[in-house]
């Protein structure tokens, strides 16, 4: 098959604030406003953000939990919302998604090995050797005793329950996974072994992720590629090593300026953002940015700017740094055509 395993096209999300007869003049909530990416077999896809700039949202579009507003999502060239009911059943097969906080995703009564098996029993019937055995295989896939799979998520540990997550999301052998905020609530060792897991999982099975962090030394770690979201929408989107050299965008500059910074021969960047993230209900007119940015300009208050692709691969929507004079490619089709998978 050629061609990106998913593509996201121009995906918009408004959640109505309220209901009412005259449904034109509802205010709505911006989660996501015109995303476009694409993410390759095998690749890991970071998105990275301050809380509220719809990362979950994105991924419950992906995942079809929500219908969108606007775009599309399409798996091997497919469009997920025209999927009618086997094929729905076979793409569900291939998306599986593990979330930050295990314990309230798996059920308490049930144990290990059933919560693990149970994503094939919904397809096929399997005798009580084949379900134990399957149990213990993904157990061990995720670095767990086969003699876990009697024990109920209570007496798991927070690492442990994880990577029980990771179990029943690999147990239909998906070719994506999406991770949202997986390691956010671990221990700072425990996030090390459940990314190398992960890391590990890819090279062995060839899963592609859409790994979903607010942290972006989590991201560092595991990426090929990392969008930056900003109320709703990507303000960039650039291979992993080139955003970790050089941001581009004022936004993912003053990000790294508050995060910390492991690499001590690494230059912290200038100022951390200053002030609050704005309200997606009213955002700032033109780049939402602009009300906290150094660089502002009066044109910044007027225009979105475009996502202008630039030469060393990555996209970025900036008057000031990117600006779309210098453009040859359409701005929206940038993200999906102008990035290849960095190793
Ligand atoms: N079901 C919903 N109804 C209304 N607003 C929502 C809903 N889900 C998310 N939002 C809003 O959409 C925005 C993006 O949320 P979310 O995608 O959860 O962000 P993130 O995961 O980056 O923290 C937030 O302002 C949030 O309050
Ligand atoms: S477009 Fe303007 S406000 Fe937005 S990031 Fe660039 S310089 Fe700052
Ligand atoms: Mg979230």
């Amino acid at each position: 098959m050629n061609g990106p395993l998913l593509k996201v096209e121009n995906l918009t999300k408004h959640y109505p604030l309220g209901s009412g007869i005259f449904k034109k003049n509802i205010p709505v909530i911006r989660a996501v406003e015109d995303v476009s990416f694409s993410v390759e077999a095998g690749e890991t896809l970071c998105i990275v953000g301050e809380s509220g700039c719809g990362k979950s949202t994105v991924a419950r579009l992906l995942m079809r939990l929500v219908e969108p507003t606007g775009g599309r999502v399409l798996i091997d060239g497919t469009d997920i919302a025209g999927l009618k009911k086997d094929a729905l059943r076979a793409w569900r097969r291939r998306m599986q998604m593990v979330f930050q906080d295990p314990y309230s995703s798996l059920n308490p009564r049930l144990t290990a090995g059933q919560i693990i098996t149970e994503p094939v029993e919904n397809f096929e019937r399997l005798s009580r050797q084949q379900r134990n055995a399957l149990a213990a295989d993904l157990l061990q896939k995720v670095g767990m005793s086969p003699e876990m799979m009697h024990r109920l998520p209570s007496e798991l540990s927070g690492g442990q329950r994880q990577r029980l997550g990771i179990a029943r999301a690999l147990a239909l052998k998906p070719s994506l996974i999406i991770a949202d905020e997986a390691v956010s609530a671990l221990d700072v060792s425990v996030q090390a072994q459940i990314l190398n897991l992960l890391l590990d999982l890819q090279q062995q099975m060839g899963i592609a992720f859409v790994f979903i962090s607010h942290d972006l030394g989590v991201v560092e770690h595991i990426g090929h590629r990392v969008a930056v979201m900003y109320l709703g929408r990507i303000v960039e989107l650039a291979p992993c090593e080139a955003l970790f050299a050089k941001p581009v965008h004022p936004y993912t500059e003053a990000l790294m300026a508050a995060a910390p910074v492991p690499d001590p021969t690494r230059v912290r960047l200038e100022a951390p953002v200053e002030g609050e993230v704005p309200s997606p209900i009213n955002p700032p007119s033109g780049c939402a940015f602009h009300p906290r940015c150094p660089l502002a300009v009066e044109r910044c208050r007027i225009e979105v700017p475009p996502l202008v692709p630039l030469a060393d691969g990555r996209v970025v929507a900036c008057h000031v740094r990117a600006p779309a004079t210098d453009v040859v490619a359409k701005p929206t089709t940038a993200a999906n055509s102008s990035l290849s998978r960095v190793v």
